[in-house]
């Protein structure tokens, strides 16, 4: 069969890109191993938020006795838990199929493995059939990263160390979880475990949490996991794992943090092997494939979206990247700017930041000012919150008055990001922002706040 564009995965990267290219008249075949949606939809952001909306409502119903509310017999079932998060999947999954439908992009369920190139175009292999295609987008995504830790591998065989898929599908809860790593995976999976009553213990290598977050921001989260008993081990050097729990490295000693499950959350990498990737002669950095400003690899023709180009791996960076690969090929100007995409870490309370922080704008020799507001200048913060250590930051270049970044962490953080955003992107100065009226009571009037400080 014959396309004139195909897309090998089909998560947010792939199925956007040929949503795009098909909705502009091109013929697409989007080839998927997997189900539709790819890491995010079935083993990522989306189930990971169900269970997290589970777990805040249990806490909830245990812990409202100051806003007057009190209820007996409460209790979180696992098994339900799963088995709504799966419905919520199975529904945006069959959504994704609609869309595809829709606009009559063919999908081929098998792995998809590329031949070559000939001069008929890209000649690719699924199901044992062949396609054979113009252009190739390559958005086949990540997998977890796993090192050598002495059992590590082992334990992922036997079951007793998870991924995020696991993580996010087990229907029996551990009474002790170890998470190894104290990044996003971490922070998320260890905040729904703790809230639903198991006992966690995080180990970082680094001495804070959720790695490029705002410093200040790092700080008031892990004081808000702590309060939820959460134990962290920071700036500790996993050394092993056995059936007894996690061996770490703390000030030149050996211990152990017992555990009857273990979540290893140290990263992602690009996901590139046993697909022919080889055959087309790309450009890679380790195992990502490299791109440039308008997504293109260093072969004409072939472009490589979302994860596995391994700049952000973020859904949302992955959506905006095939807009902007899809928009070469049709020859509309459009380039990706990575300037500015905005990250949420989805726990309680949410942190989500966009633009530069104070560190990042002194690494670049940025003079800047940073305004710092409590939310509880938010009167619906205060109004909702029981306990309110929020903030809310912005990041002013004194060059020009302009906000060139804003932190957050407190309720609602990773809906008010969006906003903040675009006064990030209007440039224009804080006299400026300041007539904007915001909506009452909200809890984004604390950058309405913040912009008169
Ligand atoms: P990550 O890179 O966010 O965090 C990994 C953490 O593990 C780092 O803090 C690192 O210092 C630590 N680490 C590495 N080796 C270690 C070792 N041997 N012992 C102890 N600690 C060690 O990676 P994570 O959390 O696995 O997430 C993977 C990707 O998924 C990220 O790129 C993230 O952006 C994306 N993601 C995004 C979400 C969101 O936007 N809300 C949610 C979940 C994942």
């Amino acid at each position: 069969m014959k396309a004139d564009i195909i897309v090998l995965g089909g998560g947010p990267g792939g199925y956007l890109a040929a949503e795009r290219a098909a909705a502009a008249g091109k013929s697409v075949v989007l080839i998927e191993k997997r189900a539709l949606g790819g890491t995010c939809l079935n083993e990522g952001c989306i189930p990971s938020k169900a269970m997290l909306n589970s777990a805040k409502l249990y806490q909830h119903a245990l812990n409202s006795k100051g806003f007057g509310v009190t209820a007996d017999n409460v209790e979180i079932h696992q098994e339900q838990v799963i088995q709504r998060k799966n419905q919520v999947v199975g529904s945006l999954v069959a959504g994704v199929k609609a869309i595809m439908d829709a606009n009559q992009v063919t999908v081929v369920s098998a792995m998809g493995y590329v031949e070559g190139k000939t001069s008929d175009g890209f000649i690719v292999r699924a199901d044992d059939k062949t396609y054979v295609g113009e252009k190739l987008i390559l958005a086949c995504g990540s997998v977890p990263v796993v090192p050598g830790i002495p059992g590590l591998k082992e334990g992922i065989v036997s079951g007793y160390v998870m991924t995020n898929a696991e993580a996010l599908s087990r229907t029996n809860l551990p009474e002790k979880l170890v998470v190894i790593g104290g990044g996003v995976i971490g922070l998320e999976m260890a905040s729904y475990y703790a809230m639903v009553g198991v006992e966690v213990t995080i180990i970082e290598m680094l001495d804070k949490i959720a790695g490029p977050t705002e410093a200040e921001i790092s700080e008031i989260l892990l004081r808000a996991y702590k309060r939820k008993g959460i134990k962290f081990k920071l700036g500790c050097k996993v050394t092993g794992v056995t059936e007894q729990g996690v061996l770490y490295e703390q000030k030149g000693s050996e211990k152990i943090a017992e555990a009857d499950a273990v979540l290893c959350a140290i990263g992602r990498r690009a996901y590139t092997e046993n697909m022919g990737l080889e055959n087309l002669g790309l450009e890679m950095n380790r195992s990502a494939v490299v791109t440039d400003e308008h997504l293109r690899t260093n072969v004409e023709g072939v472009y490589a979206v979302g994860d596995v180009n391994g700049k952000i791996m973020l859904a949302h960076t992955a959506y905006r990247e095939a807009e902007v690969a899809v928009n070469h090929i049709l020859g509309i100007e459009d380039t990706m700017d990575y300037s500015r995409i905005p990250s949420v870490i989805y726990t309680d309370p949410e942190v989500a930041g966009v633009g530069e922080t104070e560190e990042s704008a002194a690494a670049k020799g940025m003079k800047v000012r940073s305004i710092s507001v409590s939310m509880n200048y938010s009167g619906r913060y205060l109004a909702e919150v029981e306990r309110g250590d929020g903030i809310c930051k912005l990041i002013v270049n004194l060059e020009d008055n302009t906000v060139v970044g804003v932190h957050m962490i407190g309720s609602y953080a990773s809906e008010i990001i969006c906003g903040a955003e675009m006064m990030i992107a209007s440039k224009k100065p804080l006299a400026e922002l300041q007539k904007l009226v915001f909506p009452h009571p909200t809890v984004g009037e604390v950058i309405r706040e913040a912009l008169f400080m």
